[in-house]
């Protein structure tokens, strides 16, 4: 995969960011994810490569636009995978919070877990505790492997979790183990991530969230040197039939990052709204400024990108 098709695809999460954060704080989720979907799916058909969407936003007979196996692209140039987001965390940017993202992960086709649309259970940590995680054992094994290998006191890990009532059991077996917890609302992916950066204060990721947000946070991690482990969690028969279909036998496996995300990888992402790794478009007179990173896991570099938009010189684009 040549590497100028980070900044093609870099783009791409900026046109999405730039049309979601329009509706910041606005209440409507519907339209600001429906802006990100026009957006990015416009900027895709620009580029020239022939993309297959295997992480989308939903199935074909559910998703009119960017559904699962959906074709992108100009139809010329590799054939490449993606998983996208075009807005994760559409609560958060229809409320005005922290860290939602417009996202990307790229690959050779073939290389990501056609995941279904479920929730799958998941455990994230940084480089420094790669290798120390195994969704086989319990929270609080976990959790002392992660302080061994981060030369850590179990109280000072923290552990974050997403704020639901499915994690009442392991948050008390986090507090039992005497760790210190971040509850967030939303956007699991930017929390995967932000594992991987010590100035986030972040050990570990634990708990179930989206299936297709899985494989987008493992492909992030690959790139810069985390771990990440997911467990399919299908809610009914339907989800398990759906998983069947989509080529998974075995709904108990536990996937490895390696197996979430093969081969060479980018991601890229763009805050929509202020962040703790991206910082969020901020709007100025007939422009805005975009922060966004493109990340390889073939040379390990993260690039940030603040890029300066000028809306009269792109007649092209509507935001
Ligand atoms: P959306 O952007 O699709 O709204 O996802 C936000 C999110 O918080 C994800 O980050 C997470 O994986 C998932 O929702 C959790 O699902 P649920 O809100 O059903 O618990």
């Amino acid at each position: 995969m040549h590497r100028n098709f980070a900044m093609e695809f870099v783009r791409v999460t900026e046109m999405a960011a730039l049309a979601a954060a329009r509706h910041m704080g606005r209440g409507d989720e519907k339209a600001a994810d429906q802006a990100a979907v026009d957006a990015m799916r416009r900027m895709l058909n620009s580029v020239d490569f022939n993309g297959t969407v295997v992480i989308g936003e939903g199935e074909r007979d559910e998703a009119p636009m960017l559904y699962i196996g959906e074709k992108v692209g100009t139809g010329s140039g590799p054939g490449l995978d993606l998983a996208l987001d075009p807005l994760e965390g559409t609560t958060i940017c229809a409320r005005g919070g922290n860290n939602s993202i417009a996202v990307i992960a790229i690959a050779e086709e073939g290389n990501f877990l056609h995941a279904p649309d479920t929730y799958m259970e998941k455990i994230a940590v940084g480089s420094d505790a790669r290798g120390a995680i195994d969704l086989d054992r319990s929270p609080t094994e976990n959790l002392r492997e992660i302080a061994k290998a981060k030369k850590k006191e179990l109280q000072d890990l923290t552990v974050i979790i997403l704020d639901r009532p499915r994690h009442a059991d392991l948050i008390s077996e986090v507090r039992r183990a005497g760790c210190r917890i971040w509850l967030i609302g939303d956007g699991d992916v930017s929390a995967a991530i932000a594992t991987c950066k010590p100035e986030s204060g972040v050990d570990v990721l634990m708990g179930t969230g989206g299936a297709p947000e899985g494989v987008i946070a493992a492909a992030a991690l690959r790139c810069v040197g985390g771990d990440f482990q997911g467990r399919l969690k299908p809610r009914n028969n339907d989800e398990i039939e759906r998983a069947r279909r989509m080529g998974i036998q075995d709904i108990h496996r536990v996937y490895k990052i390696n197996e979430l995300a093969k081969g060479n990888v980018m991601f890229c992402a763009t805050g929509v709204t202020q962040g703790a790794f991206l910082d969020g478009v901020r709007f100025l007179g007939g422009g805005a400024i975009t922060h966004s990173v493109v990340m390889r896991s073939e040379s390990g570099t993260s690039r940030y990108i603040e890029a300066e938009h000028h809306f009269d010189r792109k007649p092209r684009f509507e935001y």
